[in-house]
């Protein structure tokens, strides 16, 4: 295992180049599943997650071919209909092969994904839209199994919760239902508006994608289409913190600014100089910023994804301030970690009340998730010495090349193997 040893108090300046959006590559390509015909998608992020993806479409039969950001992928018949549990708890997002492989072959076998590090993160929404949508749905060995005789018929799906893989899933689905699909409280992030207009390309009938009423017309059947994924949202967002928090001069380039408001609402309500143009973000920050209090929510509300980056930043900013996280119950085990670079963060429920200290201290610590070790490579840019964060392969999950990408900032950043 490899660890990212950061010496901090580097000041960044420059420029850096944002990749393709991890959560509208992964369900576009299990969408893939859907029809037959060329899909050619470009701006797809090189991070692990979509290899994982790649390997389960491939297991799936599905012939997939890629260079760099490239992405072919062709599903002309499938092998098997079964998403093993091998990949599943590798990557959750692996449920979204679900919905595409019952709607269009009757039949998916697809392991429960399981616990998860930062909350408990259930699948029932998907599955009741699809018992709604004709699904026979029945749980064995530690499977999803659901079955549909002939075409899925279009349905009326309300969400208790705003899910945005749920959204997905059925979003999926109902393009090759039988009827009309209204799925009502629909999560309205970006990722999904994406994700429609690809099948809309491949001839899928979908209006309202984006916002909390999507109408889905079913299609006998789609076709091949070419699209180029959105900028990443939340890798524009942790570049504007490492901006922000090593009191740096970032430009964040080929970003949809758009998409990250409730982010620069705050970096500016902290004191942060944003300058904002079409498809670039420059933040820079000379002095210690303002503590802010913020509350996570489904967008357009402030993004989970990017709680503990802000967290981070918060340790070091002038006065207290609270954090509340609604979407994830336990998505809090970094402040652990921060604690140990001698952050002053104290745990009341699903409210993290944060006291900015002057500054933090390197330290090794431990990266328990994605965004989490996001949190904790942002603290060391900032912290006094050496910053030692180990287990970066979740990083690796979700963020394109982060340490080159810092590096080329001016971080002092290098990955190591772990000692033993
Ligand atoms: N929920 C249920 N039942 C369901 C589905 C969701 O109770 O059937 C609950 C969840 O437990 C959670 C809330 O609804 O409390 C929202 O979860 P959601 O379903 O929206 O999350 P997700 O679709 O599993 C996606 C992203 C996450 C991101 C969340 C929230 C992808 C592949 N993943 O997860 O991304 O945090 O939405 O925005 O799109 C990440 O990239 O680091 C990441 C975790």
């Amino acid at each position: 295992m490899e660890s990212m040893v950061i010496q901090g108090e580097q000041r960044l300046s420059g420029s850096v180049r944002i990749g393709g959006a991890k959560n509208s590559a992964l369900p576009i390509m299990a969408s893939t599943l859907l029809g037959k015909g060329s899909c050619r998608l470009t701006n797809v992020p090189q991070v692990m997650d979509v290899s994982t993806m790649a390997r389960l479409l491939t297991h799936l039969g599905a012939t997939v071919e890629s260079d760099e950001d490239r992405f072919s992928i062709s599903v002309n018949e499938i092998s098997s209909c079964r998403a093993p549990y091998e990949l599943v708890k590798t990557m959750r997002a692996s449920v979204m092969v679900l919905g595409p492989l019952v709607a269009r072959y009757g039949e998916a076998v697809v392991a429960l994904p399981g616990g998860c590090a930062i909350g408990a993160r259930p699948i029932n929404l998907h599955l009741a839209a699809l018992e709604r949508m004709g699904a026979e749905i029945t749980i064995e060995h530690g499977n999803v199994h659901a079955r549909a005789k002939g075409r899925l018929r279009g349905a009326r799906i309300y969400f208790d919760v705003s899910t945005v893989t749920g959204t997905e899933n059925i979003m999926m689905a109902a393009c090759l239902a039988e009827g009309t699909t209204v799925i009502e409280n629909a999560a309205r992030e970006p990722e999904i508006a994406d994700v429609a207009q690809f099948l809309i390309k491949r001839g899928a009938r979908i209006a309202g994608a984006g916002t909390d009423v999507i109408t889905i017309e079913g299609v006998a059947a789609l076709r091949g289409a070419d699209h180029q994924i959105i900028p990443d949202r939340i890798e524009t967002g942790t570049y504007l913190v490492a901006g922000a928090i090593t009191k740096g001069d970032v430009t964040v380039a080929h970003c949809r600014p758009e998409h990250s408001e409730g982010l620069l609402a705050k970096l500016s309500e902290a004191g942060a100089d944003l300058a904002i143009e079409k498809e670039t973000i420059r933040i820079r920050a000379t002095q210690r910023l303002r503590s802010v209090d913020l509350k996570t929510l489904p967008y357009p509300g402030f993004p989970t994804d990017m709680q503990a980056q802000v967290m981070a930043l918060m340790a070091i900013a002038h006065g207290p301030s609270m954090i509340t996280e609604t979407v994830f119950e336990s998505r809090f085990i970094h402040v652990l970690e921060l604690q140990r670079m001698g952050a002053d963060i104290r745990i009341d429920g699903n409210h993290a009340v944060i006291t900015g200290v002057e500054r933090l201290s390197g330290a090794p610590v431990m990266a328990s998730d994605l965004r989490a070790s996001a949190c904790l490579i942002l603290a060391g840019l900032a912290a006094e010495g050496e910053t030692r964060v180990a287990r970066v392969y979740h990083l690796d999950r979700g963020y394109e090349r982060l340490d080159t990408k810092l590096a080329g900032l001016g971080a002092r950043i290098s990955r190591t193997k772990e000692r033993p």
